[in-house]
């Protein structure tokens, strides 16, 4: 009777200190390899994303889930708030109420948030801002942000587009821009609308006209046809993302007209933003869009190292922004300065 009690406590004693000592020092996956987290267990996030209008959208979605993945120690519960703020504050009420341990949110437009964000800080839950910003009246409803200088981004566009004309003898009351603008209210609509503004004011630019295109291919198509029907001197078209680029020499090309950089001889030029797939660097190589300024969407890694800085218990910075490049294919410009930065020009070659 004894040698069987034995005989079941010790395997019975083995698998409860196997049990404790893997909580303590990690876990493992459905593979059964072991993750590694700081706390030694799985952190539970819930991130809002504000929809899957771009292909950048897409990128950054892709990004958040494979590195906060269940193989990395996360358990992340993915909302998609399909363009709606209304979707995105009940999202964030569920993850209250589920009790995770973070919450990321990738914000549609800017201002809205600070009744749900009080509620988050009140039931004591991180809040790391993603990509577009919140505007609240106070920051520590948020732990931190990160994501692009959109305003940088629209920038680096204009002072290219400044050299260029400068270079080939166009005076600025010859260029004829159209804006056709992401989500109204989103800080990469807001950033990007103002540097363009603010450039238009400083070089005599004729700033024809701003349409908001939402950041989709069909908006900036729609959006394009109707400024060619209203206007007949575009020639430039200042589009807020690629997926409005991609839409709008549609529009241009369904019009008999040509995309490109001679403007002097009634060519269109497209300029962007984000440079996320090879099919937007393509549209470069074949001076289809003039210039891109890059807008990383990787912004999963990003989140993952604030969480282990927050896990350890310590303070990322408030405000973290993206390095990124400007692309072109045209080699007349080759470096601009904005701010008094240099930015090198990164020329796309077509044998690449
Ligand atoms: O906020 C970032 C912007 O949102 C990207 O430029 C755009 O493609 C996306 O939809």
């Amino acid at each position: 009777m004894f040698r069987k009690v034995i005989a079941v406590m010790i395997p019975l004693s083995l698998c409860i200190a196997l049990i404790i000592f893997g909580t303590l020092l990690g876990c493992r996956n459905n593979d059964g390899k072991e993750i590694e987290t700081e706390a030694g267990r799985e952190i539970v996030i819930g991130f809002s994303q504000l929809g899957a209008e771009s292909d950048w959208r897409s990128a950054n979605t892709e990004s958040m889930k494979e590195t906060l993945s269940e193989r990395n120690g996360y358990r992340l519960i993915f909302e998609d708030g399909q363009q709606k703020q209304s979707n995105q504050i009940t999202a964030i009420r569920t993850f209250i109420q589920q009790e995770v341990d973070y919450i990321v949110l990738a914000p549609v437009t800017e201002t809205g948030w600070d009744t749900v964000l009080q509620e988050a800080k009140n039931a004591g839950i991180p809040v790391i801002v993603v990509d577009r910003m919140v505007d609240v009246k106070d920051d520590s409803l948020f732990t931190c942000w990160v994501g692009s200088d959109f305003e940088l981004e629209g920038k680096k566009t204009v002072e290219w587009l400044h050299r260029y004309a400068t270079l080939k003898n166009i005076s600025p009351e010859d260029i004829h821009i159209v804006n056709i603008q992401g989500t109204l209210g989103a800080s990469s609509q807001i950033g990007r609308t103002k540097a363009l503004e603010d450039a238009a004011n400083k070089y005599g630019w004729d700033l024809m006209a701003a349409v908001p295109g939402d950041f989709t291919q069909a908006k900036g198509r729609e959006a394009m046809e109707s400024l060619l029907a209203k206007y007949d001197n575009i020639n430039v078209v200042y589009c807020e993302n690629d997926n409005e680029a991609f839409g709008a020499i549609e529009a241009i090309e369904n019009a008999g007209k040509t995309v490109g950089q001679d403007i002097a001889n009634g060519e269109i030029m497209v300029i962007s933003f984000d440079g996320v797939t090879e099919e937007a660097l393509d549209y470069v190589r074949d001076n289809k869009i003039s210039c891109i300024a890059e807008c990383n969407p990787l912004h999963g890694p990003r989140v993952q190292a604030i969480i282990e800085l927050l896990e350890m218990g310590k303070v990322p910075d408030k405000f973290s922004y993206v390095q990124e490049k400007l692309f072109a294919a045209d080699k007349t410009v080759t470096q601009i300065v904005v701010d008094g930065d240099n930015y090198e020009v990164t020329i796309l070659d077509k044998s690449e």
